[in-house]
Parts: structure tokens; C-alpha cells; sequence
């Protein structure tokens, strides 16, 4: 198995990573770690909570990173998660019920750093989010970068965004973070709007998860409804595309994705291209390749994936 962190802004697709990571065999979740992102910390942290308690899943720490980008103001996107980031179901409190999931006292450096060197083994860091977390520990504590194995990072587009014309939502949030991680040396891998825009929630997905017929599952769908539902209204994508798990089918069924080495630098300038992704595919500018970047999904799989590990949850 593969040891993971998971780093993100619950969020509905947010969520189904969590679960994904949480309920998949191939994958150990040794700690999960949240930013300010589609809402405030305040909310993405009970929002992690929430979905891991409503799976079940009670001996995974939690702890809350940055408030906002390194450079920039927090810029959320209520308009698809909702007020609370959550819209849809009722959310229980996490710190009560069957498997109650409290906020660890470490702030997300030190939960990361703890784990990474309590691990036998390199851990993956997949990050669902604007990228902070992970640009303010490889800044802050840069001799653990070796017990990093990769960073899968759900964000950037080789071809147009959805925040803006040409930049993706994490990445235009914090595009300084993300900057700094493509630089830091440590093996990256970019899965974008290119490949997650064909991980649509059609009504057969949305059946097959229901017919699972477990609290998780009921909960999923319930999720799935509102976000399908802002999706059309905000995007006309009835079937919502349900990014974030794909970053980690990447780790937990590695054969369900294409993947190239490439070349990958972040706009952080332009005017109005300000966190576009510009994935060299073509080798026109002849630089250095530095990347990961997903390029091909098998969806038929990745769906496979998604309902064998929320199957194996509450
Ligand atoms: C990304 O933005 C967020 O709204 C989603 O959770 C996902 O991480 C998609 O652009
Ligand atoms: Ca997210």
C-alpha cells in the first residue's frame, strides 16, 4: 500500500478524495490537513472532520493549515460548495456520534512533519486544493522534502480554467504556492480540469453509488445532488465533474491514468491570465521537463475505484 496525506478544502469533490483515500486498499491515509480554499479554514476543517466521521473513519489526525494564500487575498467559491462548503445533506458535528474526529492541536506543518517522519517509508502528499500547505512546509522545513515520495496536486488545465478564462480554481487561488512547489525538486504531478472534466457524476454514477445503500453512500449522494445542481447552474454541466479523487485514483490505481513528463511553469503575472498552467506538451520551449501531468483517464476504472472504496466505508 501507499502511504498518503491528504491536503484539502472540503469542498463536495474534496470529500469524495477523502473517502477515496480513506476506503481504498491500496492506499494508507496517515493524516489529513486543510486550507482555506473553496470556504475559509474555519469551514474546511470541520468539513474534513465531517467526512471522515461520516465514514467511519476515526484514527485519522486532522489539522488545519493556512487561512489563505501566500500572497493573496482567499478568494472561495461558494457559488458550487455552498455558504458552508458543504450544501446539500444536514452535517452532523463531528466531535460527537459514533466516530467522533476532533481537530488536532498541530497546526498541518507539524501533523505533516510528525508523519513523514514517523513513516518507514517515503509518504505521497495529495493536495485538493490551493497548494499552500505544502509550499509553507517545504519553505519552512526543507530537509523532510526526501521523506516526501511525490506530490499529486489537483489543479491547472493544459488547456482553460474555470476561475477565470485560462486559470483553474486552486491554482489561480494560490498560484505563488504552486510555483514553489513545481520548483522544489520534488517529484509533482499535475491532474487538471484537462482529464477531471471527463470524471463526470452522470446520473448511472450517481445510481451505482447510491445502490451501495451505506450511510457513507447516502451522504455521497446528497453531496452529489447540489453539487450537480450548481454545477449546471454556474457551468450548464448537469453531471458535475468530481475533480478532486482523481488525484488520488492516480496513486490508488496508477494503470487508470496516462501520465507525461513534461514541462510546467505557472503564470504569475498576467493581467488576466494570472494561475494559468502552461503545460509545455509540445516541447516548444525546449526547457527542462519538471513535471508529472495527466494527460488520459479511463473513467470506467476510476469510477470502479471510487465505488470499491466507498463501499469498504460506514
Ligand atoms: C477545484 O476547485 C475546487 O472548487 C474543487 O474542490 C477542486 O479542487 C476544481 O477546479
Ligand atoms: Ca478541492
Amino acid at each position: 500500500t501507499v502511504p498518503v496525506i491528504v491536503d484539502c478544502d472540503p469542498g463536495h469533490d474534496d470529500v469524495f478524495a477523502l473517502w477515496l483515500a480513506a476506503g481504498h486498499p491500496a492506499l494508507e491515509l496517515l493524516a489529513v490537513t486543510t486550507v482555506g480554499g473553496n470556504v475559509p479554514l474555519e469551514y474546511t476543517s470541520r468539513n474534513a472532520r465531517v467526512a471522515l466521521s461520516v465514514a467511519g473513519v476515526a484514527d485519522v489526525p486532522v489539522a488545519a493549515g493556512a487561512r489563505g494564500p501566500l500572497a493573496r487575498e482567499l478568494s472561495t467559491a461558494e457559488w458550487i460548495h455552498g455558504e458552508n462548503g458543504l450544501g446539500g445533506p444536514e452535517l452532523p458535528d463531528p466531535d460527537r456520534g459514533a466516530s467522533p474526529v476532533r481537530l488536532d492541536d498541530r497546526g498541518a506543518t507539524d501533523l505533516i512533519a510528525d508523519t513523514l517522519q514517523a513513516a518507514s517509508e517515503p509518504v505521497a502528499i495529495i493536495a485538493t486544493g490551493p497548494i499552500t500547505n505544502v509550499a509553507v512546509l517545504l519553505r519552512d522545513r526543507p530537509e523532510l522534502a526526501p521523506r516526501i515520495r511525490e506530490v499529486v496536486w489537483m489543479g491547472g488545465s493544459t488547456d482553460r480554467g474555470n476561475a477565470t478564462p485560462y486559470a483553474e480554481f486552486n491554482a489561480w487561488v494560490d498560484p505563488e504556492a504552486l510555483d514553489q512547489v513545481v520548483r522544489s525538486g520534488v517529484r509533482f504531478t499535475m491532474v487538471g480540469l484537462n482529464v477531471t472534466h471527463r470524471a463526470l457524476v452522470t446520473p448511472d454514477v450517481r445510481a451505482r453509488l447510491a445502490a451501495l445503500g451505506t450511510r457513507t453512500a447516502a451522504f455521497g449522494d446528497e453531496l452529489l445532488e447540489f453539487f450537480c445542481r450548481t454545477n449546471d447552474e454556474v457551468f450548464g454541466m448537469p453531471d458535475g465533474p468530481l475533480h478532486d479523487p482523481v488525484a488520488v485514483a492516480v496513486l490508488a490505481d496508477p494503470d487508470s491514468v496516462e501520465v507525461v513528463r513534461t514541462r510546467l511553469d505557472v503564470e504569475l503575472l498576467g493581467a488576466e491570465t494570472v494561475g494559468a498552467t502552461s503545460v509545455d506538451l509540445g516541447d516548444m520551449l525546449g526547457r527542462e521537463p519538471n513535471a508529472h501531468v495527466v494527460v488520459g483517464i479511463d473513467v470506467e476504472r476510476f469510477w470502479d475505484a471510487v465505488a470499491t472504496a466507498v463501499e469498504r466505508l460506514a
